[in-house]
């Protein structure tokens, strides 16, 4: 019963208690006065009933009165109680408070916002928690993986400030192995600059239409003969023709040449083949990067997109690499409002399909 009904029922029976109390108490006072005594009704004896009656009236009102408001009041106040009990603890961080929703009045449906309030604070809480997780995550791999570069540099150096490396052969060595370090910590500091700029979303893109066949043609025109030559395959079918999306150019190139790079990277047979395929569907255009490769783990594959996450065996096989690679991918991919999906089998292979939309839906 609401609120509402309740008090309007209350304020009925605040009538008719007292009322019906009124002829219960003067038949049964008559009765008890005058009929069954056999009495003869004076001035004197029904002095006596009515002060009698009128006692037991007012008695019988208060008590009415009272037992109905009492009723009222608790079955309103106890929900509230048990309301402001919630909130007491939800204000000191107790965020797993339950309260109790069930009933129609008008404080269960306060209770059910109420809950609701809680469970969508309890979530941004988990992901703030998350977020905050993330973060120190992140920049502990960022101080890792800068350290490891400049360490290894430094020892290179020092070796050869102290003439560790006598001969020519070796001071060469030295300084290749400098120059290489120099430049994977210039890559690295490339993708975290371009990871923090991606922060900003789309304010960062330079959108024009471009031709997605045709930037695909180019990567792999570029990649194809010097992979040619370390016995890659790999190949592109163009099964959606010229195909025209509103894009970053370069942030689009960054993207194929990382899910290419990776798929280069973690091979395991000596005949590895790369294929990449573009389709469309659903008013997206879409390539599906596909690999016969080492494949992910099933844990690993749901973290891949995580800054900083590495498989443990790609960090022991000293592949190279930040683990940034996707997780920029997936931020480009975002930004143009597009998909990116990642199926794979350890020992298998790997396929990164990625959609974007295209200019204006399907030609
Ligand atoms: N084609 C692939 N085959 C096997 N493993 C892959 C492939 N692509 C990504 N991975 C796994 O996902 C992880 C994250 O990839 P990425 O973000 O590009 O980082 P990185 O290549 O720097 O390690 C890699 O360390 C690797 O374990
Ligand atoms: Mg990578």
């Amino acid at each position: 019963m609401t609120i509402k009904q309740r008090l309007a029922l209350s304020s009925v029976l605040l009538i008719i208690l007292p009322v019906s109390a009124f002829f219960v108490i003067e038949i049964s006072l008559g009765y008890l006065f005058f009929i069954a005594p056999g009495m003869d009704i004076n001035e004197e004896n029904m002095g006596q009933f009515t002060t009698v009656r009128f006692v037991l009236f007012v008695l019988s009102v208060i008590l009415i009165n009272t037992m109905l408001i009492l009723m009222l009041a608790r079955s309103i106040i106890s929900p509230l109680d048990r309301l402001s009990a919630a909130t007491k603890e939800m204000g000191e961080g107790n965020l797993d408070v339950k309260v109790e929703t069930g009933g129609r009045d008008e404080i269960s449906a306060l209770a059910r916002e109420f809950d609701e309030m809680r469970r969508r604070l309890k979530m941004e809480k988990e992901l703030n928690e998350t977020y905050e997780e993330e973060k120190r995550h992140m920049i502990a791999g960022i101080g890792h993986d800068l350290r490891t570069p400049v360490t290894s540099m430094k020892g290179y150096v020092d070796g050869l400030i102290d003439g560790v490396a006598k001969t020519p052969e070796k001071r060469e060595k030295y300084l290749k192995t400098i120059a290489a370090k120099a430049d994977e910590l210039d890559t690295l500091i490339d993708e975290l600059s371009l990871f923090s700029r991606l922060d900003e979303g789309r304010a960062g893109l330079l959108t024009e239409n471009i031709g997605l066949d045709q930037l695909l043609s180019h990567i792999i025109d570029e990649m194809k003969l010097e992979l040619e030559e370390s016995g890659i395959e790999l190949s592109f079918e163009n099964i959606a023709g010229e195909t025209i999306i509103p894009a970053d150019r370069s942030k689009l190139f960054r993207v194929f040449v990382n899910i290419l790079n990776n798929s280069i990277k973690y091979r395991m047979h000596e005949k590895h083949s790369i294929r990449v395929q573009l389709s469309t569907a659903d008013d997206h255009a879409r390539v599906i990067v596909s690999d016969n490769g080492k494949g992910i783990g099933r844990e690993a594959l749901s973290k891949v997109f995580q800054p900083f996450y590495r498989e443990d065996s790609s960090r022991n096989k000293n592949t190279g690499g930040s683990g940034l690679g996707l997780s920029i991918v997936k931020s480009i991919i975002e930004n143009h409002d597009g998909y990116i999906d990642i199926e794979s089998e350890p020992e298998r292979g790997t396929e990164v399909t990625v959609g974007l939309p295209l200019s204006g839906g399907i030609k």
